[in-house]
């Protein structure tokens, strides 16, 4: 997908996620994307809330067009990122799912649990995730919803 390879990924990690993190930045340099990687930087413990929070902030911010979070299940850090306006963080374990956030949801950010999914099967969803667009029509009024999420209790 070439719009796509023009502007950055932003991946990042927990300790949980970062030999991941390490092989999908080279899966991802492989193909020419260019990779923003926000962390974390060593197999120390971190917190995932503070690494979905500067992913999110690359999507926001324009610097990166979507990104990717890696945790142990791939729950919490996806948790995180859906508390940031603008951002629809979609924590996927099978390729239909990883289709369907784009297609749908438009999903801009694409969630893996390590300790959950073998390296091989994560490569397979993330090609699915960056080369599906999004539908548009009747799904725009439905993600302009979730953002208005963000103004309820
Ligand atoms: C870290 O031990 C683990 O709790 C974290 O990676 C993640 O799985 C949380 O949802």
């Amino acid at each position: 997908m070439a719009e796509l390879k023009q502007s950055p990924i932003a991946i990042g990690s927990d300790h949980a996620g970062y030999e991941y993190k390490n092989i999908l930045i080279e899966w991802l340099q492989d193909r020419g994307y260019e990779v923003l990687d926000c962390g974390c930087y060593s197999s120390n413990s971190v917190d995932y809330p503070d690494i979905a929070k500067k992913v999110c902030q690359q999507i926001n911010g324009g610097q990166a067009s979507r990104g990717i979070l890696i945790c142990g299940t791939g729950i919490g850090i996806s948790m995180a990122a859906n508390k940031i306006r603008g951002i629809r963080a979609a924590h996927c374990t099978d390729c239909y799912s990883a289709k369907f956030t784009r297609l749908h949801n438009d999903a801009n950010v694409i969630c893996f649990g390590a300790r959950v999914l073998g390296v091989g099967v994560v490569e397979e969803l993330l090609e699915v995730f960056l080369t599906t667009e999004f539908e548009g029509g009747r799904h725009i009024t439905r993600i302009e919803k979730l953002d208005q999420l963000c103004d309820s209790n």
